[in-house]
């Protein structure tokens, strides 16, 4: 059996295989309403029917004004949980772990009629120009995150994703190059890191499953201004002390500058070993980990602990079906005796 495909207890999971649907917004809430639709529950549900092992729901907003669209989902009322329960129940159903990522968009929330950020400092050209954000600012959006938290536990949720990473708000405020505070949130590494750490430890105290942190372990600048590989080394140990149950590992996102590092297969799991190599905690492989193959020789070669499989699952529910295959792993068992028959070619 492959290790890519076989059950695992895992970040307090018990997975049945290590395949991960990594967050993917979908702009499909066309109510803009945060609300998830019929849309939601067919790609989820198509994706958890193929075998998925967690399904970590899109990036959503903790608050209107942090959706990095108008279309994106949300959980900042009761409504939205009440009916992403109902998601959750059915997609466990299927035998799918499944977390949410929440989120916030700084000043990437391109729709927010006043983007907050940790210095006023625009994306570029066509994003506005967003307000810093106050202590009082800073007190309310952590405290949003915290009642997502808490909605996420009622309906249901197997874990939280905090979405640290692509420059996206709690990224912003992690980044020099867009935190050029001087108050307790700015200057230092550590103090950059306060933001975040301050939503983790609300986070924690409201929902006692697992808590993971998705990081962009480079912001893909040239000035020398970004935070270096060891300072997100760092920041790894600082999650790992603070209970992080695992580090999803990406890159890039923090300025609109192109990837300054070679993109091929499988081309930010280097990235995740080298968090690994400080942190006893569980790490994942993202990017372009579209063959196998490739996953299974990252988890042999123990360097990340869970694969990744975004467009790739995009393209395919089937990944799954087809994986085993590639890799000859004769226990994986597709949904039912009907989908059975379909692999008959
Ligand atoms: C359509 C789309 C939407 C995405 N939305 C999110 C998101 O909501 N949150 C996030 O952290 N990353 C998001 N990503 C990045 C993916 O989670 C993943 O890291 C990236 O696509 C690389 O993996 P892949 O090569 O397997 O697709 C998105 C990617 C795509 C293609």
């Amino acid at each position: 059996m492959s290790l890519l495909l076989s059950p695992v207890e895992i970040a307090g999971l018990s997975l049945k295989n290590r395949v991960v649907m990594p967050p993917m917004c979908m702009y499909e809430v066309k109510a803009e309403d945060g609300l998830p639709t019929a849309f939601h529950h067919a790609h989820y549900g198509a994706r958890a029917i193929g075998g998925v092992g967690l399904i970590i729901q899109e990036a959503t907003a903790v608050e209107p004004d942090g959706r990095l669209s108008k279309y994106d989902l949300g959980i900042w009322t009761d409504e939205q949980a009440q009916a992403l329960a109902k998601l959750v129940s059915e997609l466990k159903a299927f035998g799918s772990k499944v977390g949410i990522q929440l989120s916030h968009g700084g000043r990437k929330a391109k729709d927010a009629e006043l983007p907050l950020a940790p210095t006023a400092l625009a994306f570029n050209q066509d994003y506005k120009v967003p307000q810093e954000m106050t202590l009082e600012d800073i007190e309310r959006v952590q405290s949003a995150f915290v009642a997502a938290a808490a909605r996420a536990a009622q309906a249901g949720y197997d874990m939280i994703e905090i979405h640290g990473a692509h420059g996206y708000l709690v990224n912003q405020f992690l980044e020099p190059l867009t935190n050029q505070r001087t108050d307790a949130y700015g200057g230092s590494l550590e103090n950059r890191f306060r933001f975040l750490k301050e939503i983790i430890e609300g986070v924690k105290a409201v929902f006692t499953g697992p808590v993971w942190v998705r990081l962009s372990v480079t912001a893909y600048d040239e000035t020398g201004q970004q935070n270096t590989l060891q300072d997100y080394q760092q920041i790894a140990k600082w999650l790992e002390e603070l209970g992080v149950a695992c580090l999803d590992i990406s890159t890039g996102g923090v300025m609109d500058t192109r990837p300054n590092i070679p993109i091929y297969g499988g081309y930010q799991a280097g990235f995740s070993a080298k968090i690994k190599e400080v942190v006893s905690i569980p790490v994942t492989a993202v990017g372009l980990l579209n063959s196998p193959e490739l996953g299974e020789y990252i988890l042999q070669n123990g360097q990340a602990d869970l694969i990744q499989v975004g467009r790739g699952l995009i393209r395919n529910v089937n990944w799954l079906a087809e994986a085993a295959e590639v890799l000859h792993d004769h226990d994986f068992q597709v949904y039912n005796a009907s989908y059975q028959r379909g692999q008959v070619k």
